[in-house]
């Protein structure tokens, strides 16, 4: 009996759009192969991985190009934030995965595939890639220099 149900539901599994997509899950295991990856690198200490970069000249890189996703305030909620799926996370405050300085770098330098988040390697310097992660962790500790 139940054989021959099997190609009607079948046919109509296919032609159903794909379930949602967990970006929770998604993000959380991406993270995970992330740190495995960078291996010990994950828990270098802050001064090793922004050590001398410009917080300032990172919050110029952040307004113009990042702040219009994840918000001025960080807080993820920029104008363009409602447009991309998934959403970008807040990088700042309790909604924020506080993932460690290598983790912040790595996926501002090489993105995240499949998500808005592009690899802005291409765009910037490795020291102006540090001058933005410098900025983050600056708000993150609360040393706001803005709004
Ligand atoms: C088009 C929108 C968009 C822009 C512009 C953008 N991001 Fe993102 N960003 C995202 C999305 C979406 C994610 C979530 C990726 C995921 O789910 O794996 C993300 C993830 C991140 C993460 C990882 C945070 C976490 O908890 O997973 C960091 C750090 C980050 N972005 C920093 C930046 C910086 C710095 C810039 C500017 C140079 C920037 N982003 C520009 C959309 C954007």
């Amino acid at each position: 009996m139940l054989h021959r149900l099997f190609p009607v539901v079948f046919v109509v599994a296919c032609s159903e759009p794909g379930p949602p997509v967990d970006h929770a899950a998604r993000r959380a295991a991406f993270h995970a192969e992330l740190e495995l990856s960078l291996g010990a690198a994950w828990n270098a200490p802050m001064a090793e991985v922004v050590g001398g970069a410009k917080v300032s000249a990172g919050q110029e890189i952040y307004d113009k190009s990042c702040g219009n996703c994840h918000g001025t305030t960080l807080d993820g909620r920029g104008p363009r934030s409602g447009g991309v799926d998934p959403r970008p996370p807040a990088l700042v405050g309790d909604q924020a995965a506080k993932l460690p300085p290598a983790a912040l770098l790595a996926i501002v330098r090489d993105g995240s595939p499949g998500t808005g988040m592009a690899p802005w390697g291409r765009a910037f310097s490795e020291a102006q890639l540090r001058d933005v992660v410098a900025y983050i962790l600056a708000r993150r500790q609360g040393a706001a220099t803005h709004k």
